[in-house]
């Protein structure tokens, strides 16, 4: 009986230990960060790299089976003589977006930070020869615009990316490596841009889709690893998937949460942590030099009111030129954004998903007692809203708080708007008892 009883007590301890270690306990830092990331609701992404000279996209080595040890030597030609990261920031700023998620490095492999880990980044392999991340980071903690890290976790140009994934299988890698100098790297990596560029918000993972399901990527170690560095940092993964124990955040690629429309959020259901949708202006991330098809002002407008009504912020993309620009149409539209938060952006800023869900006609929000009501595409002049008349203190429209009538039935109101809404967004507020 002695006997049975230790077994069952060792069988208790090692399953309890090892929830102990599964569990990921957020500091109160990173929990006040959450729902600071959650009330920023705008960031920008920017994806900048020596491709960006090819003017294709970020792929453009996997798309065109570019050899690794050529596609190095775009490096020793990179010069961005334009690059201003006061101007880049002080143009997200007037875009509204309160963040900046940038590509530290990205598939390719090449830094675009001073690293120590590795000659193939921008101060040790290019003529300009300048850390543009620490520059960007220094306007960012001076203008108060957070700053955010994407990291590719999968790598064309490293041999010790090894099993080679799903892509880059024709940039002539040698088909053998060591994992474990590559989990290093990363670590080190990650150390650095921990440590060297002040606060940073997120680290932003993409790539780990690369590899089968069942690799072991030892998440949980690179993510501890992190929040040891800084606790209050934010880490989202663009995996595709549920959220996974260690994360802080969930995004989504070309998708609202819970929608597929990009086919890539088949497999994402949506969790509880804070959500992000990450978009592009256009249809590439990285710069493209024929892409000209960019969404309009309403479009663009529309997708991060829905975001909001959703509960998600909205991470929209720019892709610089080589040179070290926006692209003039970029900034044109990101303009127009801020133009619009300058008037809207209570509405938005601080918000959370509002009690009725999104509709076909538009979305709410809400913060404290109110509900903002976006109606984005109505083609009546009255509206039905599921809330409790006399829950209802008043309704008016937001712009300049003249009433809206309203009647009541028995499960809900119906807005009497007189006319069918033609604005962007035609924003109501509503005032709770
Ligand atoms: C995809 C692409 C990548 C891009 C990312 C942004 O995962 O592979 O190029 O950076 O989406 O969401």
């Amino acid at each position: 009986m002695k006997h049975f009883i230790s077994i069952l007590m060792m069988i208790y301890l090692v399953y309890s230990g090892a929830l102990a270690q599964e569990n990921y306990i957020p500091t109160a830092e990173n929990l006040k960060n959450r729902e600071e990331f959650q009330d920023m609701k705008f960031g920008v992404f920017i994806h900048w790299g020596i491709y960006s000279m090819m003017a294709d996209g970020e792929w453009i080595m996997n798309n065109k089976n570019l050899n690794y040890k050529e596609y190095a030597l775009l490096a020793q030609g990179f010069y961005p003589s334009a690059f201003d990261a006061a101007k880049w920031v002080s143009d997200v700023k007037a875009s509204g977006a309160k963040y900046i998620c940038i590509t530290s490095r990205h598939h390719d492999g090449f830094s675009m930070f001073g690293t120590k880990q590795s000659p193939y980044n921008i101060v040790d392999a290019t003529p300009f020869k300048r850390d543009i991340i620490k520059e960007l980071a220094e306007e960012c903690h001076k203008q108060g615009i957070k700053l955010h890290f994407y990291y590719s976790i999968l790598d064309w140009s490293r041999d010790d990316y090894f099993p080679i994934g799903r892509s880059g299988r024709g940039v002539g890698r040698t088909n053998k490596g060591e994992w474990k100098t590559y989990h290093n790297f990363m670590l080190n990596q990650l150390t650095e841009l921990l440590t060297n560029y002040g606060e940073i918000g997120a680290i932003w993972f993409d790539g780990m889709w690369d590899q089968p399901e069942d690799f072991d990527w030892k998440l949980r170690e690179i993510y501890d690893h992190i929040h040891s560095i800084q606790p209050g940092c934010l880490i989202i993964n663009n995996h595709h998937l549920a959220p996974i124990e260690g994360e802080d955040g969930q995004t989504f690629e070309k998708d609202l949460p819970g929608q597929n429309q990009s086919g890539y959020s088949s497999t994402a259901t949506v969790g509880k942590l804070p959500l992000e949708t990450c978009e592009t202006m256009n249809h590439t991330w990285g710069y493209s030099i024929t892409d000209k098809d960019y969404k309009s002002e309403k479009e663009l407008i529309h997708y991060l009111v829905k975001a909001a009504g959703n509960n998600a912020n909205l991470l929209m993309n720019v892709g610089p030129r080589p040179n070290g620009e926006f692209p003039d149409i970029a900034i044109e539209r990101y303009l127009a954004i801020g133009r619009w938060l300058n008037e809207y952006g209570e509405s938005i800023y601080g918000t959370r998903g509002g009690i009725i869900e999104p509709r076909d006609w538009g979305v709410t929000t809400q913060k404290g007692n109110k509900i903002y009501v976006h109606i984005l595409n109505l083609e009546d002049d009255a509206l039905y809203l599921p809330i409790q008349g006399k829950m209802i203190a008043s309704v008016k429209q937001f712009i300049d708080g003249k009433p809206i009538k309203f009647t009541t039935s028995e499960k809900g109101i119906l807005l009497n708007l007189n006319s069918k809404p033609d604005a962007i967004d035609y924003v109501l507020e509503i005032d709770m008892k």
